[in-house]
């Protein structure tokens, strides 16, 4: 399973380099608000420090063709293995499957049920990210809803890997790795609580 930082401030990031075998950050807009700074520099300056490992930005825009603009904008300026966040969402679907025939590396967000994760695997995302403690929250199983996500990718012959996201504790994460998931976003916290998962 790949770890990736679900943060955007290089302080962190930087210190979570040096010390854990990281493959990648994603962002979203409310973790890029927390700068107070324009999202593109900020972009940046996380592509800087990570090297040409995965990066993964969100669109803002609610249309399929506002998403592809953002799309073109995004990989222009933040460079090779940059995954374009798309919402899970209806318009979100007609980007993916533009943005995949166009070349694009796409990453499903925002996914609650395993038939989104369905429906962006067709699309052409290289990735579906399942909301786990969002799932929880709305008295579903968010643990329960990606394992079943990923037996639909391997049933399905699905190249699509679950990029596993919204975490509260390490014991989430550690139950996703022993099932094989392809990979988990979390957050600083969470990651620095992983040498303290009891089994
Ligand atoms: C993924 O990139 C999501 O934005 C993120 O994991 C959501 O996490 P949260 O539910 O803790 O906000």
């Amino acid at each position: 399973m790949k770890l990736l930082i679900d943060d955007a401030n290089i302080e962190k990031i930087k210190k979570l380099y040096d010390l854990y075998p990281i493959d990648g950050v994603t962002t979203n807009p409310s973790i890029l608000a927390k700068s107070k700074r324009n999202p593109y520099e900020v972009l940046k300056e996380i592509r800087e420090c990570i090297g040409d490992d995965e990066l993964h930005a969100q669109v803002l825009s609610r249309t399929a063709e506002g998403m592809i603009e953002e799309a073109h904008k995004m990989a222009e300026i933040l460079g090779k293995n940059t995954f374009i966040k798309v919402p899970s969402i209806p318009e979100g679907f007609k980007a993916m499957k533009a943005l995949s025939k166009e070349g694009f590396k796409i990453t499903a967000t925002a996914i609650y049920t395993p038939m989104q994760a369905y429906l962006a695997a067709k699309s052409g995302a290289d990735y579906a990210a399942p909301y786990v403690n969002r799932i929880d929250n709305l008295g579903a199983d968010g643990i329960a809803s990606t394992k079943l996500i990923q037996n639909i990718f391997e049933t399905n012959g699905f190249d699509t890997e679950i990029l596993a996201a919204s975490f509260k504790n390490s014991n989430q994460v550690q139950e996703l790795c022993a099932y094989g998931v392809g990979a988990a976003t979390v957050a600083p916290d969470v990651i620095e609580n992983l040498i303290k998962n009891a089994c």
